[in-house]
């Protein structure tokens, strides 16, 4: 499963990429404007600087909701790095849009998916990434795993090459049980990913082997 951070903090994607299992970043307005990103320049020169940090892919969101906005936001986001891939909301024209960008070959990201129907448009547009967002299905007191895992028998029974983008991830057991159901990629925040290194057993047998190996010297 490939890990993405869920973020436009600089620093937090430099510690990801630091710890060496960061396959991409996946952003949003509301990441941009959480770091006090605000404007189309320094919206686009963070983007450049995001790209410069880590290997794989950079996902920027369009703002416009029309078919022709969304085209020429989505070109001008394609042209910064060849990272990039155009995140495009699930909605009429954004569909269209994904049609637009897979038959020249630019990766897309419909993002703002909860069910199986929206996904199943996105993988027929030809997106190369889906993003079923979780976390704000369980926020509903709805089975956001759930989702997942029906994307994952769909896309399996006709072969579609969409990779599965697991997004609002919130914690570690939500990486956990979306390996466990095979998505492709999941994104989430440092904090969720941090936590995966951590056991108990694994600081107090630690802390034994150190004490351990002191009374020997
Ligand atoms: C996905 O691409 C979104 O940026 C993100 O995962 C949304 O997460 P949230 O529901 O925690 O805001």
């Amino acid at each position: 499963m490939k890990f993405f951070i869920d973020t436009a903090n600089l620093e937090q994607i430099k510690e990801a990429q630091a710890l060496g299992i960061l396959d991409g970043v996946t952003t949003n307005p509301s990441l941009m404007a959480k770091e006090g990103i605000t404007g189309e320049t320094n919206i686009i020169n963070h983007y450049k600087e995001i790209c410069e940090l880590v290997d794989g892919d950079v996902s920027a969101e369009v703002i416009s909701t029309d078919f022709d906005g969304m085209v020429r936001e989505g070109e001008a986001l394609a042209a910064l790095n060849p990272q990039i891939v155009v995140k495009l909301p699930m909605i009429k024209d954004g569909v269209k849009a994904c049609k637009y960008f897979s038959s020249k070959g630019i990766k897309t990201n419909v993002t703002l998916v909860f069910s199986v129907g929206q996904a199943l448009l996105a993988a027929k547009a030809g997106a190369t990434y889906v993003s079923p967002f979780l976390g704000r299905l369980d926020d509903i007191s709805t089975d956001g795993m759930n989702l997942i895992s029906e994307i994952r028998l769909v896309f399996d029974n006709y072969k579609f090459k969409t990779q599965i983008l697991a997004a609002s991830v919130r914690n570690t057991m939500h990486i956990v049980n979306c390996a466990k159901l095979g998505s492709d990629v999941m994104t989430g925040p440092l904090s969720a990913i941090e936590g995966l290194l951590k056991h108990p057993l694994t600081d107090s047998g630690l802390a034994t082997f150190l004490a351990d190996y002191q009374k020997g010297n």
